[in-house]
This record gives C-alpha cells, structure tokens and sequence, in this order.
C-alpha cells in the first residue's frame, strides 16, 4: 500500500475501511476512509492518523515516501478515536514528534483518551512554520466535537478540513475529479445529515472563518478530497447551514396490518394534489439514516404508527429518537396512525414530533381498524385544506 500524491511533496496515507456498514447507527453502505496526510517539508508532519485496527495500513503508506521515526511533528484536528486512534502508536514510532492541538479542548480530549501524550495546544491563528509551508489553525468546535479545527496549509492552500466537508464513501479513487462524482455529492450530503447537521449554527461560523482563505484543496478526514469542485461542496454546505428547504414531503410510517400505510397514502395523495414530492418510507425497510437525508431539506414530515401494547411501533419511536437528534431544519408534520382499541401512538407521535423543532399541520389523525375509502378520501381532504391555509 503506497501513499496518494495530493500536492508536491503532501500526500495521503490513511486508510480505506472497504467493510463499515455502521458508524454509530449510520449505515455506512458504502463503507469509508480515514483520512490521514503527510506534509514532507524541514519538518516532516503527520495530519492526524486512522481508526485503531489500520495502523499497519497507514503505516505501510508513511513508509513508502518516508521513514516515520523522522515525523516531526502530528497534528490533531479531532480527538474523535478514527482520527486519533492511532496517535498513540504512532508516537511511539516518530519518539521526537511534537503533538499539536486545539486548547483546551483538543488536550482534555486527548488526555481522556491516551494519557498525557505531551500535547501542545493551538489557539485561532496560531501558525506553525514547517520549512517552505506553514500550517495556520482556525478552531471549528462542534464541527463535530468541541476539539474540532480544521489546518489551513500555505502556500500550497490546502484546507484540512476533519469532519467537514467529509463523507463515508471508500474508494481508491482519492480526488473529486477521479472518482464517482454523482456518489461523492449523494454521501457528502448523508454525512452532513447524520453528522454535521446538529451543529449548523457552528458550520456556518466555521464557514465564515474560512471564507477568506484562497483554497485551492480541500482534505476532509473522510473521503474524497475536494479540487475541481470546491465551490459546488462548500455552495451545498452554505444552503444545508441556511436551512434551505425543497418542495419534498417526508412520509415515513411503520404499519402491522396495511392500514396505516392506506393512511399514508392518503397523505401521499394530499401532497401531490399539492404539487408537493411525496416521499415514502416504510420503516420495516428504510434505514433511519438514510430518510434523515432525504428529511434533511423536506418542508414537511408525516409519521404514523399503529398503537402495539399501547404504545407507538419500536421502529418508529427508533426513527422519532434518531430524529429528535439530528433535526435542524424546522418543518410542519402530520402524526397519523391506526389502532384497534387504546389507540395511543398517534398521540404520541404527535408529541415526540413537537419536540424536534417541529409544527402541527394539524391535530393527529386516528383511525380504527380498517380504514374505509371515505375515511381515507378525508384524511386526503383534510391534509388539503390545512396545506392550502
Ligand atoms: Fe470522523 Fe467526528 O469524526
């Protein structure tokens, strides 16, 4: 395994995990990389390392283009264990590298994790001159951690971007203008929703933080890295940070015996009188992580349930939990569902929705049993009119 040339004398050498389908409940589908980079200048420095478990991987592609007991220095963009779960490893090897940080929280972080490594904490603007190129450090707390920075590489202007800009998407292909670019898009957008999207209020002063620097690449911690289509990536990250909504409708239901999703067709049928783009998800085979997605820029989301030991269904109060904490794009919702007697889940359907930054359309909508076609033309009627209010 060699090291990928990104830029004269900067290349990368983190690792490919072809195999991850879950990373903390995100179905990783198409697997991921950790993304570490080696800068070869006076000070050969290493900028962050892998997930534990690819040391040798990484280790094999440092050693193609130098010898690791030269590393001069590490840098720690996040403390998150697949950036730095090497750290330790690696220090051991490179015995005179000096490790660099966010202060404080980069060094607390660290610390919890590996011991007191001997860190060095960077603050806003702290340059580190390595020969010829200079690394400058913009903190980015909460992009994903509170220890996040990103390190901005003159005067090659290479952005090293961690969490942002990332995504969860394996390939050998290491740049947008080799790669699968239409995938690239479609996983920079779930990692968004799956990741980044809690902290948009921060992305956007990240964004803002960068917005002067002349990037000419940018090297995510995950994925591919970004150099033809820069102003396409960080274009789509100022409109999910804006909260910029489409004319999607999110319909995701569970149901036992079909009359629930009778009822979400019915609500289907509203958004298309609507000229709204329904979307449909039946949580017995859609995966919470990627209806977040699509969520992510819906105006509206309808949930229902059927009442199963009088509560809502295991896989939608799953769903309503996963989003409750990722939301961050306020929309109206539709709790809907039927029952045979009891009858409590739309109810709290209803209430787990007006706890994510959510609005009623209107009141939750109930049905015993099977629903007949009058009842279903109601509900069809009814999403209408509260649509068109
Ligand atoms: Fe891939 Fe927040 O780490």
């Amino acid at each position: 395994m060699k090291a990928m040339q990104i830029a004269q004398n900067i290349y990368w050498v983190g690792a490919i995990d072809w195999n991850l389908r879950n990373f903390h409940g995100y179905e990783t589908e198409k697997g991921t990389t950790y993304n570490a980079y080696l800068v070869l200048d006076e000070k050969i420095t290493l900028i962050d390392t892998v997930k534990e478990g690819f040391f040798g991987e990484m280790l094999e592609r440092i050693r193609s283009v130098v010898d690791p007991e030269k590393i001069d220095i590490i840098v720690s963009n996040h403390a998150e264990p697949d950036h730095s779960g090497c750290l330790p490893a690696i220090a051991k090897i490179a015995k005179n590298a000096k490790i660099y940080t966010a202060a404080p929280a980069g060094i607390k972080n660290l610390t919890a994790y590996y011991g007191d490594l001997g860190y060095i904490g960077v603050k806003a603007g702290d340059s580190l001159p390595l020969g010829a190129q200079t690394l400058t450090f913009v903190p980015t707390p909460m992009v994903h951690w509170p220890d996040n920075m990103v390190s901005f590489l003159t005067p090659a202007n290479i952005l090293f971007s961690n969490d942002a800009f990332g995504q969860h998407y394996a390939s050998d292909e290491r740049t947008d203008s080799e790669c699968d670019l239409p995938e690239a898009y479609i996983q920079a957008r779930k990692y968004y929703a799956n990741i980044v999207q809690p902290y948009g209020m921060q992305t956007g002063k990240a964004l803002a933080a960068c917005a002067d620097l002349p990037i000419q690449t940018i090297c995510p911690s995950h994925g591919i890295v970004w150099t033809k289509h820069i102003p396409d990536i960080v274009n789509l990250y100022k409109s999910w940070v804006a909260n910029e909504q489409d004319d999607t409708a999110i319909i995701v239901y569970d149901t036992m015996w079909h009359s629930t999703e009778s009822m979400a067709h019915a609500i289907e049928n509203a958004f298309l009188a609507c000229g709204l783009k329904p979307r449909l998800y039946n949580l017995h085979y859609c995966h919470n992580s990627d209806i977040i997605a699509d969520a992510m820029t819906s105006r509206f989301i309808a949930v229902g349930s059927p009442t199963l030991n009088n509560t809502m269904m295991p896989s939608v109060a799953s769903f309503l939990t996963y989003f409750k904490g990722l939301n961050g794009n306020k929309k109206k919702f539709i709790a809907f569902g039927s029952y045979g007697w009891g009858g409590q889940s739309p109810d709290q359907v209803f209430e787990a929705l007006s706890a994510c930054k959510c609005e009623p359309l209107l009141p939750a909508i109930k049905l015993t049993f099977k629903p007949s076609k009058e009842q279903l033309d109601k509900i069809t009627d009814d999403v209408v009119s509260a649509l068109q209010k």
